[in-house]
Order: C-alpha cells, then structure tokens, then sequence
C-alpha cells in the first residue's frame, strides 16, 4: 500500500478501521465512491482470508461489479431483508453525525440501504468533516419529466428559505445530462451552507419531481475519519 498517495492512504485507513466491525455472518450494505471501493476491496480480502460467511447488499451497480469481481456475492436488499451494517462514504459530515452524499450519483440507493440498515458507518477523510453542511453542492435526485418544472419549484423552496439565487445545476457526464442507476437526473443545488436541514430536506421531498435529496440526517451512527499518515478518528 505504499504507493498510495496521502488522500488514498486517509481513505485506505478508513476502510480497514471500517472493515474491522464486520463480523461473521453480518449482513451488510456496500456503499458507493472512491472510499467505498477501498472497503469493498479490503472487506473482500478479510472475506477470503479469514472465510467469513457474509451477505452483501450493493449502493450501485459500480460496487456491485467491484465487489463481485473481487469475489464477494452481492445480493439484492430484498433477497437480504434487514442489514445488520452499512459502510460508505461521504461528501461532507458535520459534527451530528449528519451528512451530505450523492456526489457519486447513488444517493437514492445509498439512503435506502442505509435506513434499512441497524448501523450505519461511514469512512471519509479530514476535508469532509465541516462545522455546517452545504459547501458540498446538495445532490437532488429527480425524475426526468417535467424535470424543469422540478428545478422551478425547488428554486421558490429556496427562495423562501433564504437561499434565494443560488445556483441549481443539471449533473452532466460526457456532455449529456446524467442519469443515475434508476434513470433519473441529478440537480446539484450551490447552496452554501445550509442552516436549517431538516427544513430544507422535507420541503425538497415534497416536490412531486423530487425522488430524494442528498441530506442523510439522523441516520449516520458512526464516521470514520482516515488520515494521511494511516490514522484513524472517530467522531
Ligand atoms: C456516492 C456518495 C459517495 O459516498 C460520496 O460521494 C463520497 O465519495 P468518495 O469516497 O469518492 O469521496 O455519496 O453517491
């Protein structure tokens, strides 16, 4: 692992501290990003080495070809059922335990595994840990129909909390609109800061075009912060 750089080595660190929770006959969720890939790299590993029975449950399509060509079988999350432990990533963490997610697109899976999960645990490195969520551009995912009109309505929501002219974004990828593993389309909303997240969450969910925003609030029961020298924190 010495030839990881600093950020790699922080996030590298994070998984192995993470991996650690997992006990034998877990059922488990596997999350998405850069930092989810080392744990899912590092969890197969363990698997092998010590022949640990495991039942894995995937964020995305991306984890689930990972981890299956590194030997683990993923399961889809009603095959399982109830998850004992869910491990993943995050685009910020603030010192609730409250998160924003969705930067690698797979927000929608990532929060249904995640409350259907007993514990969720997430690994980041120390750029990700904020004192107030929002300089992360807030993922939105929402249906493709009428998704302009979506995009309207989600503006007058800021506009009446205070954040009003800020830049909402169509995800792209190769020059097209993003689509993410259920077809839907990105809004990344430049927010900030965000004062009041639990406002801001449910008035967002109410939009009919919203199928779910990037703010994981209450469900997060331990973050995992790696270091660049290999050290881990918890918060
Ligand atoms: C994907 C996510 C990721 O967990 C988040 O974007 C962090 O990714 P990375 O570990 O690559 O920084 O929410 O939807």
């Amino acid at each position: 692992m010495s030839d990881l750089s600093p950020a790699d080595t922080a996030k590298n660190a994070a998984a192995i501290a993470a991996v650690r929770l997992v006990e034998d006959g877990m059922r488990l969720g596997l999350g998405t990003g850069s930092t989810a890939a080392f744990m899912v790299r590092r969890l197969a590993e363990r698997a092998a080495e010590e022949g640990l029975s495991l039942r894995c449950a995937a964020t995305s399509q991306a984890t689930a070809d990972l981890a299956e060509a590194h030997g683990l079988k993923i399961e889809t999350l009603d095959e399982i059922g109830w998850l004992d432990l869910t491990l993943d990533g995050a685009d910020e963490v603030d010192p609730d335990l409250n998160l924003i997610k969705g930067g690698g697109g797979a927000l929608l899976r990532e929060k249904i595994v995640a409350k259907a999960s007993d514990r969720m645990v997430v690994m980041a490195d120390g750029n990700k840990v904020v004192e107030t969520l929002g300089a992360f551009h807030l993922p939105v995912e929402v249906i493709g129909f009428g998704w302009q009109i979506t995009r309207e309505l989600i503006q007058r929501v800021l506009d009446s909390s205070e954040l009003d002219h800020r830049p909402i974004l169509l995800r792209q990828r190769n020059e097209a609109p993003y689509r993410t593993d259920e077809g839907n389309l990105i809004l990344d909303l430049a927010l900030e800061e965000i004062h009041d997240p639990e406002r801001l969450s449910a008035a967002l969910n109410a939009i009919p075009g919203v199928v779910e925003n990037g703010l994981f609030l209450h469900i997060c029961d331990l973050a995992i912060i790696g270091r660049p020298d290999g050290s881990v924190a918890e918060l």
